[in-house]
């Protein structure tokens, strides 16, 4: 437990605060074998969760889990592809066998499918983009969302949190990748439609990033600067290019009590780049 002391107004006044913020939760955290999904599984864990890492890439996964376990939280590796309801609801069932509970899921993986023009566009590309990105973080809310449902309530107001990766490019259009930018669209529709039909018990909120050095782009910022002058896209007024770790915290805050009052709200975390 720690101490602030200002209420904002100059005056003075003490109040306890848990420094776990997330401690003792149970978190599923999708395409967390790399880039935002493992820096939201490594923050959950500094911050008390334990964690289940879920990719389609195990060796990816195993090195999150590793990198949980190395903090001293609990970690469990579910491979399963999110666009596939068979997998989705094992994966689900398996949660609830083995951790009796679900707190927290994090809607994270996602693709960017090729560079196209939509004109252009092959159907395989988007039905990948669409199944992986709009599909997945349906199936994953729906089944989810049906345990945490019938749970108690263990840490406040709240039977659970849903927190979705969209993106800027589903506030506003971004052309050459338009399967994605459509997909990312419909995830924060998804958002606002699960707050409305899960509430009050579940908050969904969406986290949406700017544009971040992560494996989508290579791993590359040449990549991702090549990326930006091919989406047209305007100026970072941070700037700087982003970081996976700099998405973590506000997907911490999400996942926490601090955000109770919160639900159906897509948040840019973008250095300064979409204002909507
Ligand atoms: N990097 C950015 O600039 C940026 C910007 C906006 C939004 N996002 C979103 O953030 C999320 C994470 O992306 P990232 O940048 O960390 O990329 P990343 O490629 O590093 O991570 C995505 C992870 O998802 C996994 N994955 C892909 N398809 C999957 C499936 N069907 N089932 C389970 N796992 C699957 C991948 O194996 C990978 O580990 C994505 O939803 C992405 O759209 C990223």
């Amino acid at each position: 437990m720690g101490l602030i002391d200002t209420d904002n107004r100059g005056g003075i006044f003490l109040k306890e605060f848990s420094e776990q913020r997330l401690g003792g939760r149970i978190a599923l955290v999708t395409g967390s074998g790399s880039g935002i999904g493992r820096a939201i599984s490594v923050r959950y864990a500094k911050e008390g969760a334990n964690i289940i890492v879920n990719d389609i890439n195990l060796e990816g996964a195993n090195e999150t889990a590793r990198m949980i376990e190395e903090i001293g939280r609990r970690a469990m590796v579910i491979q399963a592809d999110v666009g596939k309801l068979a997998e989705v609801e094992a994966m689900i069932e398996k949660v609830y066998n083995e951790w009796g509970r679900l707190d927290i899921l994090v809607n994270n993986a996602g693709i960017s499918g090729m560079p196209y023009i939509l004109i252009e566009q092959t159907e395989e590309d988007w039905d990948r983009v669409i199944n992986t990105n709009l599909k997945g973080t349906w199936l994953c809310s729906k089944f989810a969302a049906i345990r945490m449902l019938e749970q108690e309530k263990k840490f406040g107001e709240l039977k659970g949190k849903i927190i979705n990766t969209a993106s800027i490019s589903g506030k506003t259009a971004t052309a050459h990748i338009g399967a994605y930018s459509a997909s990312k669209f419909g995830v924060i529709a998804l958002t606002q439609i699960f707050a409305k039909e899960l509430a009050p018990d579940i908050t969904v909120n969406a986290i949406c990033p700017g544009f971040h050095v992560t494996a989508i782009y290579l791993n590359s910022e040449e990549v991702l600067i090549e990326s930006m002058k091919t989406f047209k896209s305007p100026e970072i007024l941070r700037g700087r290019l982003g970081t996976a770790d700099d998405v973590a915290p506000l997907a911490a805050f999400l996942a926490s009590n601090d955000s109770d009052y919160m639900t159906g709200q897509a948040i840019n975390i973008d250095g300064g780049v979409e204002f909507h």
